[in-house]
């Protein structure tokens, strides 16, 4: 098989960058490794940025999104047990959309397979040669080796993908920190705590309550990084949401019947080397942030336009150097987005027993409340900044 760009991955990323190259014109070919009713039923992501949101019409996927999309101003910030509503959206404008991001998925994935051309499903890139002139993909499917000739190759495979490692440990700049807890993350049957999703910010840890719609919730809790999800029956984890959400000025949790539940470690990884030659890194292939925040989605999509740009510039005007440029293009907004979810992160969870970091992060969050200026700043980034622009 020969393409232009061969796309690894049929997540955000890949089927953003399919669907952004088709419209230029530009041939892709989507690889993805598990089938599709896998990748549409993996519960993740929920929230949309507004520059998200936008990108999306702008490339027809927005019509369910219209409709089933909740857009919120803002979030609630609660903690010695009292409620704060921080509304962005009265300050800067603009939206964050509650949208599952298995709904975004189902929703791009129907537009390839009914506009631009296949994904080849089952299929698991094992080997990746990339040189001056071109890159060839091995993949596996059902026990054969298919191969794929390609000019550039769109690493969009995921944190454990096959792209980033293709990029020598010697060639590779990479910053990590991890920290010592996760999140136990469910879906239930109950109606949301409050119109917007709300941290609490408990002095034994973070509970969040977000929403999937009037009578689904998603909600997490902070909890040790070596836990097992069998130690936390249905009891056990409404004991805790309902603990940690305790307030003098709302009702007490609803309890339902939990449908889906994940756990999701936390850390900080940002592969600042996001190309080799004609390989690009897009999405978590190039970085994770913790979820606080909700920026991993958005992140992958600001990625796809980038490189979305940058091919359409080779392919429609020879300029080669939006393509040389892709990393320091992306790199400023990626760092935004990891130091509002360091921020986010060490600010709602307790990550120490230290009364000064409990007083220190109490401060933090009154200053949030009170001044319009620090809402301001918050808010710019947790509705989107605007994606990078090297045009
Ligand atoms: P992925 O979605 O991981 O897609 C990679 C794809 O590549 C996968 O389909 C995989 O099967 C495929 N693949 C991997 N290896 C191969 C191979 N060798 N060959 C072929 N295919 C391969 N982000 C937000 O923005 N907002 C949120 O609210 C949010 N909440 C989150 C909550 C949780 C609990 C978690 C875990 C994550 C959350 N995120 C959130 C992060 C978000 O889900 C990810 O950042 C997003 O999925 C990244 O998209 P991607 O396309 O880069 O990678
Ligand atoms: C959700 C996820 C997040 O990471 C977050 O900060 C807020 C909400 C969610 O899944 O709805």
């Amino acid at each position: 098989m020969r393409t232009q760009v061969a796309i690894i991955g049929a997540g955000p990323a890949g089927l953003t960058l399919a669907r952004q190259l088709a419209l230029q014109g530009i041939e892709s070919i989507v690889v993805e490794h598990r089938d599709r009713a896998y990748i549409e039923n993996r519960t993740r992501a929920g929230i949309l940025e507004q520059p998200t949101v936008t990108l999306m019409h702008e490339l027809g996927a927005g019509t369910r999104l219209a409709v089933e999309g909740m857009d919120h101003d803002g979030f609630f910030l609660r903690f010695d047990r009292t409620t704060h509503r921080l509304n962005f959206h009265r300050l800067i404008g603009g939206h964050a959309t509650v949208y599952a991001q298995q709904e975004l998925v189902k929703d791009l994935v129907a537009l390839r397979l009914e506009e631009d051309g296949p994904i080849l499903f089952e299929t698991k890139v094992v080997g990746i040669d990339t040189r001056a002139d071109g890159a060839t993909l091995r993949a596996e499917r059902a026990g054969e080796i298919v191969t794929i000739e390609a000019d550039f190759v769109a690493a969009c495979d995921g944190f454990h993908g096959v792209g980033r490692a293709h990029i020598p440990d010697s060639e590779r700049i990479e910053i990590t920190r991890t920290y010592p807890v996760a999140w136990l993350g469910i879906l239930a049957r109950t109606a949301p705590a409050t119109p917007e999703g709300m941290y609490c910010a408990h002095e034994d840890g973070l509970s969040l309550h977000s929403m999937r719609g009037p009578r689904i919730t998603r909600q997490y809790l902070q909890v040790p990084a070596d836990t097992d999800l069998d130690d936390w029956p249905d009891e056990r984890i409404w004991d805790e949401l309902t603990r940690r959400s305790e307030s003098i000025d709302h009702p007490e949790l609803e309890r339902g019947e939990i449908f889906d539940r994940s756990l999701a470690p936390l850390r900080s990884v940002v592969c600042e080397t996001m190309q080799k030659g004609r390989l690009f890194l897009l999405g978590d292939a190039a970085h994770i942030v913790p979820p606080a925040g909700a920026k991993g989605l958005n992140l992958a999509v600001s990625d796809a336009c980038v490189l979305s740009y940058a091919l359409g510039a080779h392919y429609k005007a020879g300029i080669r150097e939006h393509l040389d440029s892709y990393s320091t293009t992306c790199l400023p907004r990626i760092w935004q987005a990891q130091y509002f979810s360091w921020l986010l992160t060490t600010t709602i969870h307790a990550l120490s027993d230290d009364p000064m970091d409990l007083r220190l992060r109490l401060t933090r969050m009154q200053r949030w409340v009170e001044s319009e200026d620090e809402q301001r700043a918050l808010g710019e980034v947790y509705l989107g900044l605007p994606f990078p622009t090297p045009w």
